[in-house]
């Protein structure tokens, strides 16, 4: 059995997804109670666990030999994360497919901090693992940046011109599956990209082109954003997560390219081009 953590997720939510399309039983882990119910309205077997409580991770994790772990980007993210390594260990997890983040190892920004020491503990556990580490996801422009594009035809960024090779979910969640489901990956670490690497302008510039109206980028200095995302009500650690990420951005540590996606599942990796058209033909952003 696969259990996937982080189902209701967005990337979490594409695994399911596709284990589905796939016909390939598993079960979903989810955090809120209701959204288990939905899920098992639909046919999932579905359990809650919340990484708070390690009695409840045990049990959802028990029989199953894969383990797909993702943590929630909250500010004990990591120590919420080893719980899950140590549940994992008692239930006798065989192989933990790990959602990670891009530059892991070098431990040289935020998110890779919180990351890293959770793969030392789940290559230290014993267990077989995979670390998935991708850069940012496309769909953040309309997870975090959706709202004032709709608003306001603007989104807003500190990356400045950095070039970033951001990665559809849907690629990351296809190697997920193939680490899933496959030998061959233990004791991996697979860096996913997109395909090119490109600055927020050339995005505006794209969305302007698909959508026929003018969407702004406006960069922000660092202080400018840290205030817009305290005002939106993000607690101040995770806005300071943020605003070293975009620190990260802007020193063009996330510009390089890797042929990860194509190599493990044979397909090339989305273009951005193709990920915002296929926005604007869902008619998320409105007339
Ligand atoms: N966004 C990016 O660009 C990016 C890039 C690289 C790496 N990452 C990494 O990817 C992960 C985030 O992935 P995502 O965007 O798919 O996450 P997400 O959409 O924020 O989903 C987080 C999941 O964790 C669940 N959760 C929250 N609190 C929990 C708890 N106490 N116990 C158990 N489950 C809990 C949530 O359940 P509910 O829905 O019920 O709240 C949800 O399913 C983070 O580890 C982040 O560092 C993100």
């Amino acid at each position: 059995m696969i259990c996937v953590t982080g189902s209701s997720g967005t990337l979490g939510s594409e695994v399911i997804r596709q284990l589905s399309a796939g016909k390939i039983s598993y079960r979903g882990a989810f955090f809120s109670e209701q959204k288990a119910e939905k899920a098992r309205l639909k046919g999932i077997e579905a359990v809650t666990i919340d990484y708070n409580r390690p009695e409840t991770l045990v049990p959802a994790f028990q029989d199953c030999e894969k383990l797909f772990l993702l943590g929630p980007n909250t500010p004990d993210q990591a120590r919420l994360e080893l719980n899950a390594v140590e549940a994992a260990k008692a239930a006798n997890v065989r192989h933990i497919v790990k959602q990670s983040v891009m530059g892991a190892p070098a431990q040289s920004f935020s998110l890779a901090k919180v990351h890293y020491p959770v793969e030392v503990a789940v290559k230290e556990s014993g267990i077989a693992w995979t670390f998935l580490r991708p850069n940012s996801f496309m769909q953040n422009l309309v997870t975090y940046m959706g709202e004032t594009i709709r608003a306001e035809d603007t989104f807003y960024s500190a990356s400045s011109t950095a070039d970033i090779s951001h990665v559809d979910i849907r690629d990351v969640a296809a190697v997920a599956l193939k680490a899933l489901t496959e030998t061959g990956h233990e004791g991996m670490a697979y860096t996913l990209t997109g395909p090119e690497a490109w600055t927020y302008d050339q995005v505006s510039e794209e969305l302007t082109k698909v959508l026929g109206r003018r969407i702004r980028h406006m960069n922000l200095s660092p202080s400018d954003y840290k205030d817009g995302m305290l005002a939106q009500g993000m607690p101040e650690e995770i806005a300071d997560r943020m605003l070293d990420l975009e620190r990260y951005f802007r020193q063009g540590h996330a510009s390089h390219i890797t042929r990860d996606i194509e190599q493990v599942t044979g397909q090339k990796a989305r273009q951005y081009a193709d990920y915002i058209r296929q926005t604007a033909d869902s008619g998320i952003w409105g007339e």
